[in-house]
């Protein structure tokens, strides 16, 4: 997508074909700077402390930390040492292990001395099979907002979407998941208007709110609790967010708060539809309220704000007495029950494993 008249991925090979450039998301939506990475350790760096975030692009990005580790010493031995230290960066998104999982699996096979060559062709089908993945997403998801668009009585009349967190193309390698149908409505012509959660307490709402105002979306970011009495009064249409992991019964683990606007949703009738690449499902889950793993961060991203003060210096700024006990919880699940629906890049279905089975026969043993 595009930021000013520039194209960008979200990951990228750098032009001396090893080092491997990303946006900083830390210091984004204000600065918008480069940030090589050059080594696994870097790579293990930046997906845990959140220079670069969302589940698709941890995976994309985590499966560029194997190919940097075997451009300097591509023995078993560092292919599963890097493996070892790359999973344990970030607990939550399933898409980290699939990638690792992905690469890692393949290069076993691999002679050492071909291995540098073979992990950067695999990084590079991964991150470019993201890309048509959240485009067809998109598509689909369009169908969706089309749908909406056409009932509408008033001439001129958005439709009003509600999303959490970012789930946009800088969470995956393009496009985004959650908002790219919402790119693809706003191209197709369709007025749409966004409410943005603000998703405390690492503000990714400033990242969707940067994203949407560089494509010309219109939108409005709200505190995090404003979702409920905005349904109530009938300003959202639909909320569509993105997921970390999704189990085969349709359970989906998001961003913290998903839960809270999808009780919100069901409440006041409003649809409320997940977005995802296939590779977010984790199979293996079933109950994701038991299975997944909630990943912990420090307290000071829960007592602090992290923001660029008046002299534009990145700044965090205390909210809490001193020596305040806080509980950071990076995700919650929201049971299928209150999903409206999956949209994936083979098309939508209901949260359920009837419903996933439709779309991917192949992991039931069917063809
Ligand atoms: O902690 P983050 O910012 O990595 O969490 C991101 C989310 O929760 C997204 O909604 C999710 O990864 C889907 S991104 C397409």
């Amino acid at each position: 997508m595009k930021i000013g008249d520039k194209h960008y991925r979200s990951v990228w090979v750098a032009d001396n074909g090893r080092t491997v450039e990303v946006l900083d998301q830390s210091k984004l939506p204000f600065v918008v700077d480069v940030l090589p990475l050059n080594s696994r350790d870097d790579v293990a760096k930046a997906i845990r402390e959140m220079l670069i975030r969302g589940a698709p692009l941890i995976g994309a990005v985590g499966a560029y930390g194997v190919a940097l580790a075997m451009t300097e010493d591509s023995s078993d031995e560092a292919l599963q040492q890097a493996y070892d230290v790359l999973v344990e960066t970030r607990p939550t998104a399933i898409n980290l292990k699939w990638a690792l999982d992905r690469i890692v699996g393949q290069l076993k096979h691999e002679r050492p001395e071909d291995r540098v060559a073979r992990a950067y062709a695999i990084c590079a089908e991964i991150a470019d099979e993201d890309v048509c993945i959240s485009e067809s997403i998109g598509e689909h998801g369009l169908d969706l907002i089309r749908a909406i668009a056409l009932t509408k009585k008033q001439p001129g009349e958005s439709v009003n979407i509600l999303t959490h967190c970012n789930a946009g193309w800088l969470a995956t390698v393009d496009w985004g998941t959650a908002l790219a149908p919402i790119y693809k409505a706003h191209d197709a012509g369709i007025r749409v208007h966004i409410w943005v959660d603000e998703t405390r307490p690492r503000n990714q709402g400033g990242l969707t709110a940067f994203e949407l105002g560089s494509h010309g979306v219109p939108h409005t970011l709200i505190a995090d609790n404003a979702g409920g009495h905005l349904m109530q009064h009938g300003q959202v249409d639909l909320c569509i967010v993105g997921t970390d992991r999704t189990t085969a019964r349709g359970d989906v683990c998001n961003k913290i708060g998903t839960y809270l606007k999808a009780l919100a949703a069901k409440a006041n009738h409003v649809p409320f539809y997940v977005a995802l690449p296939s590779p977010t499902i984790d199979w293996t889950a079933w109950d994701g309220v038991k299975e997944i793993p909630i990943e912990q961060r420090d307290e000071k991203e829960q007592s602090h704000v992290f923001g660029m003060g008046p002299e534009g210096r990145h700044t965090w700024v205390n909210t809490v007495p001193e020596g305040t006990v806080c509980g950071n919880y990076a995700f919650d699940v929201t049971p299928a029950e209150l999903v409206t629906g999956l949209i994936t890049e083979r098309g939508i279905c209901e949260a359920s494993s009837e419903g996933l089975q439709k779309l991917f026969p192949e992991q039931y043993g069917e063809n």
